[in-house]
């Protein structure tokens, strides 16, 4: 009998040691000290993110948000200089397809005199931010920029995060941003940005229409601004109406100082052979760009490309470290590296 017991025992040990660590990562209970949102009225949470962030001290301290599931239909400025992260609820934080926070607004530069950044529905111009497991959506649809983020500062981390609009989704104004796990969605000039750099790494890049992905516009030769792309792919939106085949381009000079690179992706039949496209007949913008290209995979990867591209013989000079600089991996979550 104690024979038994004891192998019984040794039995559970090894077995509880053996199992691998496959379960899924959740978040679904905030951590200690969050401010909370959801959309049910309590004494201990908002029921906007903006009135929850509006509750921050306006200093140098780091504060956590956490967001219950629900659509939350506003729009959000975030300024604060100290570190600021917010969580939305999820069972599993490594996949934007488990989101369960909406965050929807309407407007569209038509309402902001030309104004693109004042169209977002989440506008962060700040340092230190990181966004996990919440969708940014920019419900206006087609006819003019219409935001889902707005984007200024440095070290800003997007993960998982899902971003939905149609002209100009996602704005990378200026600072150093990486975006992981993100899935990022809309038609036209859809990543855009001026000043900054940023990485866009294992994620998914869904066109609901015919245009191009990116549209980089900096002032002048001497600009610090890139975009790379990578591991990710490049593919069509379950929500888009036409085939889009051969439709989408990789990117499309806003002013012709763009530099964008797209390395290791997976691109499917909707990337035209060309690979990018000019700015328009009138103001072509090519002469000065860099757009290039390194070990893309799938049929869209397959040129003959554009005269004015470049296809690059490494990833030398465009890895993570050179896109945000030598400390990126002191505040970019390596979990979704
Ligand atoms: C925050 O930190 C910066 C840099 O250390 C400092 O210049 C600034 O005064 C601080 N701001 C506040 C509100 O404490
Ligand atoms: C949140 O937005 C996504 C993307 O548009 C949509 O698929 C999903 O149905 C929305 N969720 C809810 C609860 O409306
Ligand atoms: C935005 O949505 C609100 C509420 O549904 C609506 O009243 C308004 O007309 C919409 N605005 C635009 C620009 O679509
Ligand atoms: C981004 O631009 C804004 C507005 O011009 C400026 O206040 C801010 O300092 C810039 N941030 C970075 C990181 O360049
Ligand atoms: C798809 O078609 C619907 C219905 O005609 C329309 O409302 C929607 O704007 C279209 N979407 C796109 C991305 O063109
Ligand atoms: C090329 O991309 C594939 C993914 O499609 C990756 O596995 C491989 O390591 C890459 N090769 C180089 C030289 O980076």
């Amino acid at each position: 009998m104690f024979r038994f017991v004891l192998f019984v025992l040794s039995l559970v040990v090894v077995t509880s040691a053996d199992i691998p660590k496959t379960t899924v990562p959740g978040r679904t209970t905030p951590p200690d000290g969050a401010i909370l949102v959801q959309t049910t009225p309590s004494e201990t949470s908002f029921v906007s993110l903006q009135a929850a962030v509006n509750s921050l001290p306006n200093d140098n301290s780091s504060k956590t948000i956490f967001i219950y599931p629900g659509n939350y239909f506003e729009q959000v400025f975030i300024t604060r200089p100290g570190m600021t992260t917010i969580l939305g609820y999820t069972e599993n934080t490594m996949d934007h397809t488990f989101n369960t926070v909406n965050i929807t607004f309407n407007l569209s530069s038509a309402e902001t005199a030309s104004n693109n950044d004042k169209t977002a529905t989440l506008r962060t111009h700040k340092d230190n931010f990181a966004l996990y497991n919440v969708n940014l959506l920019n419900s206006y649809g087609i006819g003019h920029q219409a935001l889902a983020s707005s984007a200024y500062g440095n070290n800003q981390g997007y993960y998982a995060v899902g971003f939905y609009g149609y002209q100009d989704t996602l704005y990378a104004f200026n600072g150093t941003q990486f975006y992981g796990h993100c899935y990022i969605e809309g038609a036209v000039d859809f990543i855009f940005g001026q000043h900054a750099r940023a990485f866009f790494h294992k994620s998914t890049i869904g066109s609901v229409a015919p245009g191009a992905i990116t549209a980089l516009g900096p002032f002048a030769a001497q600009d610090v601004d890139l975009f790379v792309v990578s591991s990710s792919k490049v593919t069509a939106s379950t929500t888009a109406n036409s085939s889009l085949n051969g439709k989408v381009f990789l990117g499309r000079p806003w002013t012709q100082w763009a530099r964008v690179v797209y390395l290791n992706t997976y691109m499917d039949v909707v990337v035209n052979s060309a690979g990018w496209e000019i700015w328009s007949n009138s103001t072509p913008n090519t002469d000065g760009v860099f757009f290039a290209e390194f070990n893309n995979s799938g049929p869209g990867s397959i040129g003959p490309r554009a005269s004015f591209a470049t296809i690059l013989d490494s990833q030398e000079g465009y890895t993570v470290a050179d896109v945000l600089g030598s400390a990126w991996a002191s505040w970019v979550d390596q979990a979704y590296y």
